[in-house]
């Protein structure tokens, strides 16, 4: 058991059902989390994979040989009318919040390349007769290079749905939202895709928001320091140079939409929540807005919040 595992049980242990009981009283913030098909993981795992000096390798695009993916629907690059659509591969395309954003990209005319770690529950949740979809199997805590053939040399951008799914496991958080974005940064930096969508959490930067105390906070850190590795990956992402948007939902809601977007720079919302249905469509239009490059959101949704348009939405948001 790693120090950082101890620690997490410890912690759970001593707080346990006080806490629980705490948290039921507010506003859910289980569903902060993104729940994945990421239950089961490879026993031995590196100790930090994370390092603020790792030295980037210059894009190469070398042609990546021997493939071993799966690739269940083919032939999907043209469109009836032989334009070749735009192909987002979509990390974590059988999670809550991944599956709406893969709905979406099809449904405003994209390819999607839908990275999975399950076939047979991508067969099931997601609709395999749509030629524009195309699904890969795909496991971020695999390292760089298995990645990078599953994306291959026609994804444009990628985006990430993916997340731990809450257990026992307190190095998950590591292994999927920081050791497994950091891998799909580099598998885009081999492959020269300069596009980076990452759908992370509010709060990550909660300790230096001076929200420690905060009942989400302390509760989502319970799990293995979920949000301190969500902070980590997305810091790796922004000293990269990739063309990044960071997207941090508020607590994810199953729910169709209530309100209107609300969006903010980082580090300004620690409460709200938002339906995931409004999260993917963020998600998707900051594809198409040239104002959404290189920024950090915070999104809920509030009823008495004015209808935006998402140029107007990106464009106030300033570039740090
Ligand atoms: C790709 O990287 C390899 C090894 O680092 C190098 O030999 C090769 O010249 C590079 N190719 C391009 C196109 O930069
Ligand atoms: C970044 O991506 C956006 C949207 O996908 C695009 O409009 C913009 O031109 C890109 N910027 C750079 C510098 O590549």
């Amino acid at each position: 058991m790693g120090p950082l595992q101890a620690l997490g049980r410890w912690f759970v242990t001593l707080l346990g059902s006080s806490l629980l009981n705490i948290m039921k009283s507010r506003n859910s913030p289980l569903s902060y989390l993104h729940h994945c098909s990421l239950s089961s993981f490879p026993k031995t795992f590196p100790s930090f994979p994370f390092s603020t000096s790792t030295k980037f390798r210059p894009i190469n695009s070398t042609k990546m040989e021997g493939s071993e993916i799966t690739e269940e629907v083919s032939e999907s690059r043209e469109t009836t009318n032989g334009n070749a659509k735009k192909k987002i591969f979509v990390a974590g395309a059988t999670g809550s919040t991944g599956k709406r954003v893969v709905e979406q990209l099809l449904a405003k005319g994209f390819a999607v390349k839908a990275g999975v770690r399950d076939l047979d529950k991508a067969k099931t949740l997601l609709s395999k007769d749509n030629p524009a979809l195309q699904i890969v199997k795909a496991d971020v805590t695999e390292g760089s290079e298995k990645l990078a053939q599953a994306i291959g040399d026609d994804s444009e951008a990628v985006i990430c749905a993916t997340g731990f799914r809450p257990g026992w496991d307190l190095l998950a958080p590591w292994k999927v939202d920081n050791y497994g974005t950091v891998n799909l940064v580099e598998a885009c930096r081999k492959l020269g895709v300069n596009r980076f969508i990452l759908i992370s959490s509010i709060l990550v930067n909660g300790a230096a928001m001076g929200q420690l105390l905060n009942p989400a906070y302390i509760f989502l850190n319970v799990f293995g320091l979920t949000l301190v590795a969500k902070l980590q990956a997305e810091q790796y992402i922004r000293k990269s140079g990739i063309n990044y948007t960071i997207i941090r939902p508020g607590g994810l809601r199953n729910d169709p939409p209530t309100g209107n977007v609300v969006m903010e720079p980082e580090d300004t919302l620690y409460e709200g929540s938002i339906s995931r249905d409004q999260v993917a469509e963020v998600a998707v239009e900051s594809l198409l807005h040239p104002e959404a490059s290189f920024k950090v959101v915070e999104i809920v949704s509030r009823t008495d919040a004015p209808k935006r348009s998402y140029q107007d939405l990106f464009g106030s948001i300033k570039q740090r």
